[in-house]
């Protein structure tokens, strides 16, 4: 018996993925300006080891990913609902389907199609996923007695499985549901048991497995051993899927989708636009031509050091647009930080359209999109949402010409851009940089911007980040900065009174930006910055310490 999923059109219960509000304001001006939408690119080459991962909506769906990923076997998140073409694309060795939120008995919950089944590939069902499965193929999900929730001891049962290969026969794992299995589909036996739940894993001869536990989070401390034997032993994957296999796999796809035709980058000086840039100059060399517009509201000394690499280093084609005075007129007199993102957004695509055009004919514009920012989710809302992320830190697409988008970074998490960087030889520094916001140092200034301001900020930001260099901390916040509040203070300096800028530093650990603690930062450290900016940076006569956090607070003060 298979029980079919549900009408496409049903409402999901998907957890939105991540997204930034602001970004999304940001990028909303390419959005209505109507850039165009990427072109498909073939996801699959024939000898790379995949899975599919079929999306039920839970909050760790992308961690699944990860986890697959780091076990060196390419997967991607589809939506539940996807049609067949788009995971034969993928020619998946096997099927992982996630946990959710829903119960499979609600009207409307989302099922697996049914082709997932008809291919007899092996499948991982991970907590809802495990419901699927079992109500799916026969058997019988009720609501529990009570919600398992945190940890558990797992049992090996009876039977072997090479689920459990090299694995002891107990061991922690990580629960979080509500409803149970009380009947094995047909052919199906219990692998493992916990206290709460007599079939916490269950198993067939054919490859299909459900875990009612969670293994990709860091609380199933072998989570990562048993998805790893799912991938090895059951779905027979060797793990080849390396950094070195993706840039190969990515400059012979850029090659072929190129041609004979002329690619245009904007360079932000990110890590996501420099490898961007890296991978398709290795792709095409001068076919490809990079637009660099310095807005002004760089960090000092950051527009010589993006030249530096890419033109000097790498030798790359570049054009430089120093458009400083242009963004600083269009910020007269701004205060609104909303308006201040829209003005520099509309600024830089009016400067960059003006420079492409100059180059003649342009059959592509590549950007440095990234997987968190493209995985389809089920919700109308986050569908959208997915659609108009884009690329973050140069501010939007431009609009007239018509050239398709090359994205090579479409499928890859941050950290797996970061390793494919370091391994394209691009600097620690420029790869490791902190996030820095399009709008630049002009959401950092609160109030107007004008060029005495930005010079202070620069001088104060100057110290902080050396400051935060020299004691190795760079690496382990998420950011770093000064802020220019449009506070003044009575200070005193010698014999006299002063009245100057009150300067806030911030510093905040995060793992995606969505929530952030303020890092704890030895005194001395803090008392370092202090003295140096109130000392270096004519102007400025006081230094605080931002200690908010977000929620409520954002990063940026702007
Ligand atoms: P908030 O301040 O919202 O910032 O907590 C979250 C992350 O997004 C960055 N950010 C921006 N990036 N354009 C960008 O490219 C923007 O307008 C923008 N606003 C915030 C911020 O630096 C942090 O990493």
């Amino acid at each position: 018996m298979l029980r079919m999923a549900a009408e496409k059109d049903e409402k999901s219960l998907r957890i939105t993925a991540s997204d930034d509000l602001e970004v999304s304001t940001y990028l909303e001006i390419a959005k209505e300006k109507g850039g165009e939408q990427p072109i498909s690119e073939k996801a699959a080459e024939v000898d790379r080891e995949a899975v599919a991962i079929i999306d039920f909506g839970s909050q760790y769906s992308m961690l699944i990913a990860r986890r697959v990923r780091e076990c060196r076997v390419y997967c991607e998140l589809v939506p539940h609902d996807a049609p067949w073409q788009r995971v034969a694309s993928l020619k998946p060795r096997g099927f992982i389907f996630s946990g959710g939120p829903a119960s499979v008995y609600d009207t409307g919950a989302p099922l697996a199609p049914a082709y997932v089944y008809e291919t007899r590939l092996p499948i991982l069902g991970i907590c809802y996923g495990t419901q699927v499965l079992a109500h799916q193929l026969g058997g019988k999900v009720v609501q529990g007695t009570r919600r398992e929730y945190g940890h558990a001891i797992l049992h090996q049962g009876d039977v072997e499985s090479p689920i459990f290969a090299d694995l002891p026969p107990a061991m922690p794992v990580w629960m979080s549901h509500g409803d149970q299995i009380v009947e094995m589909p047909p052919g199906f036996a219990s692998l493992g048991y916990t206290e709460n739940s007599p079939i916490a894993v269950m198993g067939n001869a054919h490859g299909l497995i459900g875990l009612q536990f969670h293994p990709e989070v860091a609380h199933t401390p072998q989570g990562k051993d048993i998805l790893k034997n799912f991938l090895y032993h059951i779905c027979g994957c060797s793990g080849n899927w390396t950094t070195g296999s993706f840039i190969a796999d990515s400059v012979d796809r850029i090659r072929n989708q190129v041609g004979n035709g002329r690619v245009i980058c904007a360079l932000s000086g990110g890590v996501d636009s420099a490898v961007t840039a890296a991978l398709i100059h290795r792709a095409i060399g001068d076919q490809l031509t990079c637009i660099f517009v310095n807005n002004g509201l760089l960090r000092r000394e950051e527009a010589e050091r993006t030249l530096n690499t890419f033109q000097r280093n790498m030798r790359m084609n570049i054009i430089y647009i120093d458009a400083s005075e242009r963004f600083l007129r269009r910020l007269e007199g701004v205060i609104d930080p909303e308006v201040k993102r829209r003005q520099v957004g509309e600024e830089f695509i009016a400067v960059f359209e003006r420079a492409a055009s100059e180059l003649g004919r342009v059959d592509f514009l590549a950007q440095g999109t990234l997987y968190p920012d493209v995985i389809e989710s089920t919700t109308p809302e986050s569908r959208a949402s997915a659609k108009i992320k884009t690329h973050h830190n140069v501010g939007g697409l431009p609009t007239k010409m018509t050239f398709s988008l090359i994205e090579p970074l479409r499928y890859l998490f941050k950290d797996e851009v970061r390793e494919v960087g370091l391994a394209m030889g691009l600097s620690e520094e420029m790869v490791w940089r902190q996030p820095f916001p399009g709008p630049g140092l002009a959401i950092r200034i609160i109030g107007e911007v004008t060029k005495e301001k930005l010079e202070i900020l620069r001088s104060a930001d100057w110290i902080v980040m050396n400051e935060i260099k020299n004691a190795k901390l760079y690496h382990e916040l998420w950011q770093s900065f000064a802020v220019l509040t449009d506070t003044k203070s009575v200070g005193v300096m010698g014999d006299y009174r002063t009245y100057g800028y009150l300067v806030a530093v911030r510093a905040v650990t995060s793992e995606d930006a969505m929530t952030a603690d303020w890092a704890r930062l030895p005194y001395d450290l803090l008392a370092r910055i202090s003295n140096r900016i109130v000392n270096e940076v004519p102007g400025v006569n006081r230094v605080v310490y931002d200690i908010s956090s977000k929620p409520p607070s954002t990063i940026e003060w702007e």
